[in-house]
């Protein structure tokens, strides 16, 4: 018999050695619908299957003969050390993944060392992120058709120390998952399958709904009607609450509002970065919102060299969607970005561990980014130019 190279078999945290293999666990942990809630991309997701085309038409041109000993991941994000050039990025209705849900995820981002973003849709109040987690907080802002919302998100993040806003501005429109939307018969009403394969989840059963209820949008929950504020429930309101009327002219009307940092995350264009600058924006989030909203948007990490290169010097410059890779946050940071955000791959950790499962995740990412850059005889993040990458041409059809 040939031997057969082993393949991770999906079952042991221990045993996962990357990001994918995070991913397999998470898969058997968690019922179908969850997991398919974190996964799915928009309409035809070839959004979601670009972002991960383009980093693979990247490719490392190294030197070699360099010293990296000592090689450090540091960096300076927003006027503050980071232990590495990551952030975790802002998801909605964490809550559904673990128990731990946000606390885990910003406890794990703290241990490290490097900021989390927690998501105006979170399961868990700010105020109490704030106080039981700790480390270096951002705040994501949806401003919707209701203001009010935004009025008080804003007022109590700031009140409880997070130290920038984020404020996402490429769902004026609610993305369709379809995907995700053929789990129900309607909006809050899981299939018959979908409720028999969460059934056969009993420890997610026990102890996400059972032990702790339905999650709930915590933050909202003074602005939704009865009922309207669970996970359930509100997934027939939350869609419609996005308003298609953020403009430019919101910028000013934050402004007055939020006193600290402010990045625009939806940016993809070295316009709209050149725009954000001159508003005084502090930073930007290069994202297609990991290929849920748009589908057959571009990559961002395709056009981050402009952008950086046109907006770099004014302002921090953040990217995400698609980062499972230390090499992936090294072809971004040589592109000019200051750090990647992580979406999904810390929620694979979430849902396949809990906290510990998250810093897994960022241990993993940080480990493999300290191996590129040595790799790339780089002795810092600083050390990283475009000098060390090549576009490969696209195959010939
Ligand atoms: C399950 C899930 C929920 C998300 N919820 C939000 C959200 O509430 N606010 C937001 O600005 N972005 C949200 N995003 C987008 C992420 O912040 C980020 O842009 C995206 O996940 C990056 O792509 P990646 O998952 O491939 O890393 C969500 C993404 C996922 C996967």
């Amino acid at each position: 018999m040939p031997w057969k190279r082993l393949p991770f078999d999906g079952r042991n945290l221990s045993a996962a050695l990357n990001i994918a293999d995070l991913r397999e666990v998470a898969r058997r942990r968690v019922p179908g619908f969850v997991f398919e809630y974190v996964e799915g991309g928009a309409e035809e997701e070839a959004t979601l299957r670009g972002n991960r085309e383009a980093f693979a038409a990247l490719r490392f041109a190294p030197p070699t003969l360099i010293d990296t000993e000592g090689r450090s991941l540091r960096t300076e994000l927003l006027g503050a050390t980071s232990n590495a050039p990551i952030a975790i990025a802002p998801t909605g209705l964490n809550g559904m993944l673990h128990p731990d849900g946000d606390i885990g995820l910003a406890r794990a981002a703290a241990a490290f060392g490097i900021p989390y973003t927690l998501s105006t849709l979170s399961t868990t109040l700010l105020e109490d992120v704030a106080s039981q987690a700790g480390g270096r907080l951002w705040m994501q802002l949806y401003v919707m058709k209701n203001r009010a919302i935004a009025e008080d998100i804003m007022r109590r993040a700031a009140a409880s120390g997070f130290e920038a806003l984020l404020f996402t501005t490429d769902a004026n429109v609610f993305g369709s998952r379809e995907w995700d939307r053929r789990n129900y018969l309607r909006p809050g009403r899981p299939r018959p399958r979908a409720i028999l394969d969460t059934l056969r989840h009993p420890s997610w059963l026990t102890r996400v709904l059972l032990r702790k209820g339905v999650p709930r949008f915590r933050n909202l929950e003074a602005f939704l009607p009865p009922g309207a504020a669970s996970a359930v429930g509100g997934s027939t309101i939350i869609p419609q609450m996005f308003a298609p009327t953020i403009t430019w002219d919101d910028i000013a009307w934050i402004r007055q509002r939020w006193p600290r940092k402010l990045l625009i995350k939806g940016v993809l264009t070295v316009s709209d970065a050149r725009r954000a600058a001159d508003l005084g924006c502090d930073g930007i989030v290069l994202t297609n919102h990991g290929g849920r909203q748009l589908d057959y948007c571009l990559a961002p990490i395709e056009v981050l060299g402009e952008i950086a290169a046109a907006v770099g010097h004014r302002m921090t410059v953040l990217i995400d969607s698609g980062f499972r890779r230390g090499t992936d946050i090294a072809k971004a940071l040589a592109l000019g970005a200051n750090a990647a955000m992580l979406g999904r791959a810390a929620l694979y950790g979430l849902a396949a561990g809990g906290e510990a499962g998250v810093r897994r995740a960022i241990e993993m990412l940080a480990l493999e980014l300290d191996r590129v850059l040595g790799q790339l005889c780089c002795r810092s993040v600083a050390d990283l130019g475009p000098a060390l990458l090549r576009r490969q041409p696209p195959p010939n059809p």
